[in-house]
């Protein structure tokens, strides 16, 4: 796998992003080293804070498995949806994958809809259902 520094990691991302039918000048991304590896976050909207707009984050690497790509978040605008768009974010994310050198992709899914989006690209399910813990916090 490459070793790249975060402005090189950078460029690479964007080049895959840039090849997106929807890319525009003022998408964003922004890379951040972390623990146990690379974070990246595409953004559509630059002043976003990225929920509810066309997004993704990505983590390459965690202590268990190095060249893993974990999909932390992945969303298309509800306006945008139906027209490819989650297909070529997952496009855009596997391509750069093979060339910074990953062997896998994972992505935990959840609802109805997006197992289908994963399904449609190629992945496999692993487990079944998720366990989601919650809890309240007492205002002071
Ligand atoms: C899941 C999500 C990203 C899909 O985005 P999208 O741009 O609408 O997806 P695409 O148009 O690329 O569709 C890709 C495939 O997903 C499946 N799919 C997407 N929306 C679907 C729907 N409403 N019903 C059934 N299948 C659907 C289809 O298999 C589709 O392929 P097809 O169009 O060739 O049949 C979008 O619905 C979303 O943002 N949902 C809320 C957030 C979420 O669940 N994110 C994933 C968490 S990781």
């Amino acid at each position: 796998m490459r070793d790249l520094a975060v402005p090189e990691f950078q460029d690479m991302l964007f080049h895959y992003a840039r090849k997106m039918p929807f890319w525009q000048d003022t998408h964003r991304i922004i890379v951040a080293k972390v623990t146990d590896g690379m974070a990246a976050a595409y953004r559509t909207d630059p002043w976003g804070i990225g929920f509810r707009t066309t997004h993704f984050d990505i983590n390459i690497g965690s202590r268990d498995s190095p060249t893993t790509c974990y999909i932390l978040s992945l969303e298309v605008a509800e306006h945008q949806r139906r027209q490819g768009h989650g297909k070529a974010m997952v496009a855009c994310i596997e391509d750069f994958c093979k060339d910074y050198g990953c062997d896998s992709i994972e992505v935990t899914a959840s609802g109805d809809v997006s197992p289908k989006l994963y399904a449609a690209t190629g992945f496999t399910r692993i487990k079944d259902g998720i366990v989601v813990f919650r809890k309240p916090i007492t205002l002071k």
